[in-house]
């Protein structure tokens, strides 16, 4: 009993002296640091302190490398170790380490790895500190405000409302450390800033994904949309079943027909750029649910369906991201919202349907729906006379096949624009990869037995998200065309460690970055 009383009143007396030595004067705060080193040359030598971490080790008089000295030899990178009553301002203090120092863009990886490195490092520390119970954290820029604040608002993120309050995640608030250089603090603050909402909008995009398509329905979705863009100064129009028969949107409809829920078509406007400047369209698969229809989908896993409008929240977040950071730009969304279920009034395998640009489309399998509602929205797109169209949309199964998780399949006519979205793709950590538009595939969706075109390649499971692409393609005629299959970035187990288990909002930031070089360099 003795022995822990006086060890406490030991641990008082020192942190008295320790509070008293730094701040003689100020009250003490309880907050948490997150602070950077770099992986230690030799096995047994001590990390390497980044900036922000040697000014901490000064004020609290070499307290961080004493007691980095004992608990963290040999950190390994991406890895955290928590220092109790380290320093006189922060209670825990969460080292982590960013890897080697100097590391730069990686051609093998098509990656911007010193900036990957920090995501995944600061985000392993927010977390960790999060775990103890610490709710105010202040993180180390590690040289990029930008990465440190996606890594750590990313890893923050948990949907877990619907669960009860103990259970939980606490709301944890969160800044930038920027004492070791106080004439640059705005520009580091503004950096994190960015950082900040791009990690909110992809959160944004995470939280529709994750919703079940009970709380989701098509008229929530557009209601939410509404209710979190207006105030940013993005115009939101809902359209409903009426407009969408006005419009001749047959494939969309045909779609919509085996579900009670009625679908809602939403139109987004942000005018950020020139009146005359070029125009952005942005178009997103927003599935609600997807049973497979008449087609129906195997049991197994089906819950993961409800994040089918994976496309839609991409440009939800995308667009809060650019009208919160007032991107110079121009963008238009069209977001088309159904469920796809089997019913009495389903649409039936080999049934043919008219779209919006006049082509008939034999549905030989009501679970390759997404095409349909993407083959209206792109026509409909097109008549704002956009400068590039850009369609997201959990498309096929067989691009998570083809890619996985690692990187988002892109079929697209322009080089030029290509070479934006991939280089956007390096630098978010986000990756981006090309994939064919050949005639090969677009034989294979142009033979139908009734009608123009056929909704499933002959080639059956071969090549799948290479027909879905092709299939699209004789629904646009634009010059700058991009298609996204996200399907294989849909959800998370654990490749990317500072987005958790779930659904993702991947490629949210990358098009937020693409809508930033497009705008720079048009062509
Ligand atoms: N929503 C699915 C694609 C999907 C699969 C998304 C797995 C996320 C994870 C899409 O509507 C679909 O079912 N596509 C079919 C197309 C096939 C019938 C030609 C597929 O991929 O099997
Ligand atoms: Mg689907
Ligand atoms: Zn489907």
């Amino acid at each position: 009993m003795a022995a822990p009383l006086r060890r406490r009143a030991l641990v008082s007396l020192q942190r008295f002296v320790h509070n008293h030595r730094c701040f003689s004067s100020s009250v003490v705060n309880h907050k948490g640091l997150v602070v950077g080193t770099f992986k230690a040359a030799g096995k047994d030598s001590l990390p390497e302190l980044t900036p922000a971490a040697q000014h901490y080790d000064r004020v609290s008089e070499g307290r961080l490398t004493r007691d980095l000295k004992v608990a963290s030899r040999d950190l390994k990178k991406g890895k955290s170790r928590i220092l109790y009553n380290s320093g006189c301002e922060y209670e825990r203090i969460a080292v982590v380490c960013l890897g080697p120092r100097g590391v730069g863009y990686n051609p093998q990886e098509e990656l911007e790895e010193g900036r990957e490195n920090i995501r995944s490092a600061v985000s392993v520390g927010a977390r960790q500190l999060r775990d103890v119970g610490e709710i105010d954290i202040v993180l180390d820029p590690c040289g990029d405000p930008e990465a440190a604040a996606e890594g750590c608002m990313l890893s923050l993120f948990a949907y877990d409302e619907l669960k009860e309050k103990k259970k939980q995640k606490p709301h944890v608030k969160t800044g930038c450390y920027t004492d070791h250089c106080p004439g640059e603090s705005q520009k580091i603050e503004e950096r994190w800033q960015r950082g900040r909402v791009q990690a909110e909008s992809q959160n944004l995009g995470r939280m529709l994904m994750e919703m079940p398509a009970n709380k989701l329905t098509p008229l929530i979705f557009s209601q939410i949309v509404t209710e979190r863009l207006s105030s940013h100064g993005v115009t939101v129009k809902v359209r409903d079943q009426e407009w969408m028969e006005s419009e001749k949107m047959g494939a969309f409809l045909s779609v919509t027909r085996g579900s009670d829920e009625p679908p809602m078509f939403v139109e987004l406007e942000y005018i950020g750029g020139e009146a005359d400047s070029p125009l952005l369209a942005l178009v997103g698969k927003g599935v609600t649910f997807d049973s497979g229809g008449i087609s129906l989908k195997p049991g197994a896993n089906m819950d993961a369906m409800r994040g089918d409008m994976g496309g839609a929240a991409c440009v939800v977040g995308a667009m809060s991201a650019i009208a919160r950071l007032n991107l110079p730009v121009n963008i238009r969304g069209f977001i088309p919202l159904c469920e796809n279920m089997p019913s009495g009034k389903a649409t039936r395998p080999g049934d043919v349907v008219t779209a919006r640009n006049g082509k008939t489309i034999q549905v030989d399998n009501t679970d390759a729906e997404g095409r349909l509602l993407l083959a209206d929205a792109l026509s409909y797109a097109e008549t704002f006379n956009p400068f590039l169209i850009l369609d997201m949309a959990t498309l096929t199964g067989a691009i998570d096949v083809a890619l996985g998780s690692a990187v988002t399949g892109v079929y697209t006519n322009s080089s030029s624009m290509w070479s934006h979205l991939h280089q956007a793709g390096q630098l978010t950590g986000d990756r981006m990869w090309r994939m064919p538009l050949f005639n090969h595939y677009t034989k294979q969706v142009t033979e139908s037995q009734l009608a123009d075109v056929n909704n499933i390649g002959k080639g059956g499971r071969s090549g799948g998200s290479c027909t879905a692409a092709a299939f699209l393609k004789e629904f646009v005629t634009n010059e700058n065309w991009l298609h996204l299959d996200i399907a294989g970035v849909m959800m998370n187990k654990d490749e990317v460690p500072y987005l958790g288990k779930g659904m993702t909002g991947r490629p949210i930031r990358t098009i937020v970055e693409f809508a930033r070089r497009v705008k720079k360099s048009p062509s």
